[in-house]
């Protein structure tokens, strides 16, 4: 097995901007009446804006046009650009800068895959923009996760073909894009979130290159 690169997902694996996403949704619930809930919000984990409001509509989106639904995403977009601004070096979660600085220093290209269109203002505010080689974001592609079309352009930005990255991802649907492109998958979080993972840590606290390769043989 070979391998030079890694991708990197950011919500739920860099920092945890998932808070956020739920803060920005919820309001928008309650300025329209819709009910909402943190058990709710587990279900929009890695999903599209687009998708995620979706899904928060359930039966009712037929009801709205789709300017309406632009407003809508418009509005909440709004409200998480608001929360972000908060964003500092502190929010990035335990040993991922660790992790990334060791594998620039063994020769692995690295890219960002996240489905944020804010991804890189994200990577601004917790000042590791410069550790990455390429940064595929909501912008780069049409198909979003579980489709593996994300995860292959950050690969081919890097030069690298799939079987040599590693993707490392919190979202099942994450998961299902890295496997359905190729790739070697490493699941963070609870394993029953992450069925489907060649690999499963908790989080990024003091997980090694070595960590990864041993777990992934
Ligand atoms: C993903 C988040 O990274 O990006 C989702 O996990 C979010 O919660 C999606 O909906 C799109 O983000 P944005 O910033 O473009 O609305
Ligand atoms: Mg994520």
């Amino acid at each position: 097995m070979i391998l030079r690169g890694f991708i990197f997902d950011l919500d739920g694996v860099i920092t945890d901007t998932a808070e956020y996403h739920f803060r920005g949704w919820k309001r928008l619930a309650d300025e329209n009446g819709f009910p909402f809930d943190r058990a709710a919000n587990e279900k929009l984990r890695g999903v599209s804006r687009r998708e995620s409001l979706l899904r928060l509509l359930g039966k009712r989106a037929a009801e709205f046009s789709e300017a309406q639904l632009q407003d809508m995403m418009t509005r909440k977009n709004e409200y998480y650009l608001q929360f972000i601004q908060e964003i500092t070096p502190r929010d990035l979660l335990p040993g991922a800068k660790e992790l990334l600085h060791e594998l620039r220093a063994n020769g692995y290209k690295i890219a960002l895959g996240s489905a944020s269109k804010n991804a890189r203002q994200v990577l601004q505010a917790l000042g590791i923009e410069n550790l990455f080689d390429a940064i595929a974001d909501g912008y780069s592609v049409q198909e979003q996760k579980p489709a593996p079309d994300l995860f292959l352009f950050a690969a081919r930005e890097l030069g690298l073909p799939p079987n040599e990255c590693v993707v490392v991802e919190d979202a099942e649907a994450g998961i299902q894009a890295a496997k359905a492109g190729g790739f070697l998958a490493v699941g963070i979080g609870p394993p029953e979130r992450v069925p489907n993972a060649d690999a499963v840590f908790p989080n990024l606290d003091g997980v090694q290159l070595q960590d990864i390769l041993t777990a992934l043989e």
